[in-house]
């Protein structure tokens, strides 16, 4: 082959390649705005199957079966609220939120939902070996990332078997590859997930994390597991590859980049025996659903139960459905429909004694030129803001003598 033939195959070839690309590039645009709209509609469902679920344990005695089915409800719901968005992010390409996380814990959870969805005899351990390591992360993403690939295991594992989940550290020297791509020299937590079952053939592995490549039946699998945890991974920084053997089973190992240890990183932790917690139940009302998911699990992690609603309208319902279980209201100032000053209004002709904070992303000056609390609240919380600060308000304004309104 003379050299200007072999020129015009490999330039062949790449346009090809770049034509692949581009259909495949297409295809993603095209599953994209798909999965956004039908994210956003079924955040929607959830935002309500959330609240009443949560309003459900509050009348059911605790330990008594029906509160853990409740729980068990909200819990599963509040995972769905992360895939969906998740999925949003996904089909909008959004760079996750990022913040410490402990990858073990992040393990923990996924596999407590595992070991009550999955086939019974289908038996899951854990061997723990990296030391507890903080790596940046978006704790909700890398939980559904480790629910794919349990749910793929024990899905390979029809007659039943073992999924273990280990983490060890791991460190590249720069001559590591992860499916063809070079792992950077550094510190990784590397965590397995392994399964006794059929195992992926040879002439598959390259594809299994295409998105829609599936080998399950129609309307048993949309294909876009592993897709969803490959940009997972290297949205983190990270990198995946698998082991497998026809018969014999397959491991997916996944390194992600531990964060430089900085002297502040145990600051919070210092602190957080001095943040004021409780267990009164809030409704929380905010149209944006990130700010709302946002202040349901800061509260959530304080003790506290929440009732999240996306408008004004769907608040009143939830109040006028249990007025005498909801301790305090936190709306936001400015909402399609009804405002927060109005729903407000709304609320306390239902539940006169309600306490009740406003929430805004402009500035309490901005709110009332006088520069105190608008007519009505008790108090203001000015976003964005501090864990330590909405955790403080909550409980003053809950723990202030009734008075006025
Ligand atoms: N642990 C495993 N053992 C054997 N095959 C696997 C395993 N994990 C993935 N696969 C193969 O890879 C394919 C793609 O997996 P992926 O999770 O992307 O989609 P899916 O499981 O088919 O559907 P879903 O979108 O519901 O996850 C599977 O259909 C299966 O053939
Ligand atoms: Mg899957």
């Amino acid at each position: 082959m003379t050299s200007l033939e072999s020129q015009i195959e490999e330039l062949t070839a790449r346009l090809r390649q770049a034509e692949e690309q581009l259909a495949q590039a297409q295809k993603m645009e095209a599953i994209g705005r798909l999965t956004g709209g039908i994210a956003h509609d079924f955040n929607n469902l959830l935002t309500g199957i959330l609240g009443y679920s949560s309003l459900l344990k509050t009348f059911l005695p605790e330990n008594g079966k029906g509160y853990e089915a409740a729980a068990y409800i909200e819990r599963s719901a509040r995972r769905a609220s992360e895939l969906t968005r998740q999925l949003l992010a996904y089909s909008r390409r959004e760079a996750p939120t990022f913040r410490p996380v402990d990858l073990q814990k992040v393990t923990v959870e996924a596999i407590e939902i595992l070991s009550r969805s999955v086939n019974k005899n289908v038996e899951i351990h854990t061997d723990f070996q990296a030391p507890p390591k903080p790596m940046s992360g978006d704790a909700g993403a890398l939980v559904q990332a480790m629910l794919n690939l349990g749910v793929n295991a024990a899905d390979a594992m029809p007659d039943g078997g073992h999924l273990t989940f280990s983490t060890s550290l791991f460190v590249s020297d720069g001559d590591v590859y992860f499916n063809d791509v070079l792992v950077p020299e550094g510190l990784y937590v590397s965590t397995c997930v392994s399964d006794t079952g059929i195992g992926i053939p040879e002439e598959i592995r390259d594809e299994v994390f295409a998105p829609f490549f599936t080998t399950k039946a129609p309307g048993e699998g949309t294909g876009l597991g592993l897709s969803m945890v490959y940009s997972c991974v290297r949205t983190h920084g990270g990198f995946v590859r698998l082991v497998s053997s026809v018969g014999v089973g397959t491991t997916f190992q996944i390194l992600l980049p531990v964060m430089e240890e900085s002297g502040d990183a145990d600051e919070p932790r210092a602190t957080e025996a001095e943040i004021p917690r409780g267990n009164e139940t809030v409704l929380i009302i905010d149209d944006e659903e990130i700010p709302l998911n946002l202040l349901c699990d800061v509260l959530r992690s304080l003790g506290y139960t929440t009732l999240p609603a996306s408008s004004g309208e769907e608040g009143i319902e939830i109040l006028r459905y249990a007025p005498e279980k909801v301790d305090l209201v936190i709306v936001d100032r400015i909402m399609p429909g009804m405002n927060g000053i109005e729903t407000l209004a709304r609320l306390r002709a239902i539940s006169p004694t309600l306490r009740a904070i406003l929430c805004s992303g402009t500035s309490k000056a901005e709110e009332t030129p006088s520069g105190g609390v608008p007519d009505g609240f008790d108090d203001f919380l000015q976003k964005p803001y501090e864990r330590e600060t909405l955790a403080r308000k909550v409980r003053s304004v809950l723990d202030a003598k009734p008075s006025k309104y």
